[in-house]
């Protein structure tokens, strides 16, 4: 059984800081001239960021935390077009089943997610997978970025079943204001990265780097992501949109080991690189946790101005306030916000598959790996 609550079970393996020269011919992003007959990548050589040895060597492994993450992505695999989406469609066009607070919820929710998870996918494709200089990893990124089109084909096809506005969807990260702004946030470490002049190497490009993964990995997927969770499967405990629900657990569990793939990626670097974190970087990084939580926040107003079925805004800004610390404790940071308890305590059972049979009274697909991912 796998758990992915603690990242760095395996603690990150330290070495000195690499004293490499910044790459000049593309030997760290695997497409310099083939050097004939260099010899073979020794473990040791191996680094996370700036490394000089050949990336296209997936042996011998130095970061068996990586390897092993890409191995759980696989047993997870999924497509949402196994899920059922019968129920869902009879609630969605029935006058009466659901209020108009629960469709705006639930439409805003989908919007968020259509785009984010583009977004995601192209911060790994176009700025992470440039730069992450170490092969295992670089395998676990291939099997995200694929990850992230399932979950994409998953609000198409959410979109199709229930007979969406397509445009409406898909564009709502340019119209909704709360969208936008969580988008644009984000975006901007993206762009900074995916500049071909952009190259890591020194403490400044460094750092730029660790802010990027820190934007996607921590407060995109690891913090936003799970206030939309919270909405959907919110719903689906009492028996509303179940298929969406089915596919957001697993949307969910695959996220929860994108996060936890983030944490440990960021400490090994931290490990590696001790001159990076600095105390000013520190409190840039608190400081952007302490962002996100903000305009989370401003999403949960704007998505449940009166709130439903228990959820509502100020529980989402609470449960935002108890994950931003969360992560904080995962990065090695103290605390952002005031302690508070987990108003969603129910949202670690919904990590759990095996009990989703009676959680949602719905086809249950049994996976290799569907045990349970407790995230708390
Ligand atoms: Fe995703
Ligand atoms: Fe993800």
């Amino acid at each position: 059984m796998l758990d992915w609550s603690e990242p760095n079970s395996q603690k990150p393996t330290i070495m000195p800081p690499a004293a490499l020269p910044a790459d000049t011919d593309g030997h760290a992003a695997g497409l310099g001239a083939i050097s004939r007959g260099a010899g073979r990548v020794s473990v040791d050589e191996k680094a996370m960021i700036n490394c000089r040895a050949d990336v296209n060597q997936l042996l011998p492994l130095k970061y068996r935390w990586a390897w092993e993450k890409y191995l759980a992505g696989c047993n997870n695999h999924w497509m949402p077009t196994e899920v059922s989406m019968q129920a869902d469609i009879a609630l969605w066009k029935s006058r009466d089943g659901l209020t108009e607070d629960e469709r705006r919820s639930i439409k805003r929710n989908l919007g968020f997610f259509a785009a984010s998870e583009s977004l995601v996918a192209n911060n790994i494709v176009l700025a992470i997978y440039r730069h992450l200089t170490n092969p295992e990893c670089r395998q676990y990124l291939l099997r995200q970025a694929f990850e992230e089109a399932v979950h994409t084909h998953t609000f198409q096809y959410i979109v199709e079943s229930l007979g969406l506005d397509e445009g409406e969807l898909f564009n709502m990260y340019r119209e909704v204001p709360s969208i936008t702004d969580k988008a644009a946030w984000a975006l901007k470490h993206t762009q900074h990265l995916d500049d071909p002049d952009f190259k890591t190497g020194t403490l400044e490009t460094d750092q730029a780097f660790l802010r990027d993964l820190i934007a996607f990995y921590v407060c995109f997927e690891g913090m936003w992501f799970y206030t939309g969770f919270a909405q959907i499967l919110s719903l689906g405990r009492r028996n509303k949109m179940v298929g969406i629900a089915e596919q957001y657990q697993y949307i969910l569990r695959d996220e929860s080991i994108h996060l936890n793939f983030g944490i440990d990626v960021i400490n090994q670097i931290k490990a590696e690189n001790p001159h990076l974190w600095t105390r000013a970087f520190q409190d840039e990084v608190r400081q952007m946790l302490t962002d996100a939580a903000s305009l989370e926040a401003a999403y949960g107003r704007d998505t449940m101005p009166r709130g439903f079925l228990g959820l509502n805004a100020a529980l989402c800004e609470q449960y935002m306030h108890f994950i931003a610390n969360r992560r904080c404790a995962q990065l090695g940071l103290g605390p952002v916000f005031a302690e508070t308890e987990n108003p969603f305590p129910w949202m670690s059972e919904a990590m759990d598959l095996k009990k989703e049979k009676n959680f949602f009274e719905t086809r249950v697909i049994e996976y290799q790996n569907g045990g349970a991912l407790n995230w708390e």
